[in-house]
């Protein structure tokens, strides 16, 4: 891959002050305290809505990112406020790393809908994405139950379809079909995914850390939603979700998951569950009667919604092999991309 990068990242750091100039302004922006680590950033580019900024909208600032870009992270800060665009990382523009000011300070909010493939608020066809303090809205019937309900469609906020990217403190707010964690290794931290039908679904090979589950089931008036529709369609197939220490939480009643594709594969690890999951716990859908070719599970987790004793007969009880290869971070790290992350702070952001 000819990265010149992972080498000594997590060795002494030297501090220093540095003064970065951003590429295409005149002014020179002083970053602040800024460290060896620096060298994660190949520029950093400040969206700001009223002009104060390298670009007034984050679409512009994907844009200027050349392609193919072998890393360091080309950072854009997105300063706080609603973003209504829609939003895309093409395949060719590895390495772009959204940072906003908060998941409660930094929203990008579009309503498309009727489409899976056409609606996604923000949609990443590339390798190595990173974004970290923003949350993604499809708004299309969300807030649910704001007195405008139209039709239940597909309404994606997210769309990511690229290998090794990762999302650490997003939102991703919806109803239907909110997170299509399409294709590639992800790792999801301390998120909050919210929606009633299908909302996490694909065929992402992906670890939810630390995430939080909300549910927003009483948007279907008594139905049942699912939070998963896992799309793993042959037993060789490497992906699956699963969820590590995460919360689900809200109102309505939900599934935990149902299959999209023939061998979907779903794990939840040491979650907390509110009693919004039924006691059955899954559905098979349009597996019915092939439920030998699912892989769901559930191990070590707590609250009223987590008690087994009524679940479906096919819940899948995995080995402590197959438990440590799904749980261990080496299930989506191999080999090794993460340590590429800018996941501790550092500073792409202006003080
Ligand atoms: C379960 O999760 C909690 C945090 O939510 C953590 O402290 C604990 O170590 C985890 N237990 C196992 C067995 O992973
Ligand atoms: C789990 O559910 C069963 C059947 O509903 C009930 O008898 C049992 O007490 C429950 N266990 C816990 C720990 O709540
Ligand atoms: C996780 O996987 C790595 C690499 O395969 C291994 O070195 C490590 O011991 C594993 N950790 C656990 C807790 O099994």
């Amino acid at each position: 891959m000819g990265f010149g990068l992972g080498l000594g990242f997590h060795q002494k750091i030297i501090f220093a002050f540095l003064v970065v100039f951003l590429g295409s302004s005149k002014s020179t922006l002083p970053i602040g305290i800024t460290s060896r680590r620096s060298n994660y950033y190949k520029s950093i580019k400040i969206v700001d809505p009223s002009g104060h900024g390298n670009f007034r909208t984050i679409q512009e600032a994907i844009d200027s990112v050349p392609p193919y870009s072998q890393g360091p992270w080309n950072c854009i800060y997105i300063k706080p406020g609603i973003y209504r665009e829609q939003i895309k990382i093409p395949y060719n523009k590895p390495f772009i790393y959204l940072k906003g000011a908060g998941k409660k300070k930094t929203f990008v909010v579009w309503d498309a809908h009727d489409s899976i493939s056409t609606s996604a608020t923000f949609t990443s066809d590339a390798q190595y994405t990173f974004a970290k303090s923003i949350t993604f809205v499809n708004s299309y019937n969300n807030p649910a139950g704001d007195g405008k309900k139209r039709p239940m469609k597909a309404a994606v906020a997210a769309l990511i379809n690229g290998d090794k990217s990762a999302f650490d403190r997003c939102g991703f707010l919806g109803l239907q079909d909110t997170l299509w964690d399409a294709n590639g290794r992800h790792y999801f931290t301390r998120c909050t995914i919210q929606g009633a039908v299908d909302f996490i679904f694909g065929a992402g090979q992906s670890i939810y850390q630390d995430c939080t589950i909300s549910v927003t089931g009483r948007a279907l008036n008594g139905g049942i939603g699912f939070i998963t529709a896992q799309a793993r369609s042959g037993q060789w197939e490497s992906n699956g979700f699963v969820f590590k220490e995460c919360r689900i939480v809200g109102n309505g009643q939900t599934y935990l998951g149902r299959p999209w594709r023939d061998y979907a594969r779903v794990l939840f690890y040491n979650t907390t569950m509110s009693r919004v999951v039924v006691p059955q716990g899954w559905d098979s859908w349009l597996l019915f009667g092939r439920e030998n070719r699912l892989t769901f599970a559930e191990y070590g987790c707590h609250g009223e919604g987590a008690n087994t004793t009524r679940r479906v007969p096919w819940l899948k009880t995995l080995s402590k092999r197959t438990l440590t290869h799904l749980t261990n971070i080496s299930f989506i790290d191999d080999p090794g991309w993460m340590s590429m992350l800018p996941l501790k702070p550092l500073h792409c952001r202006l003080n």
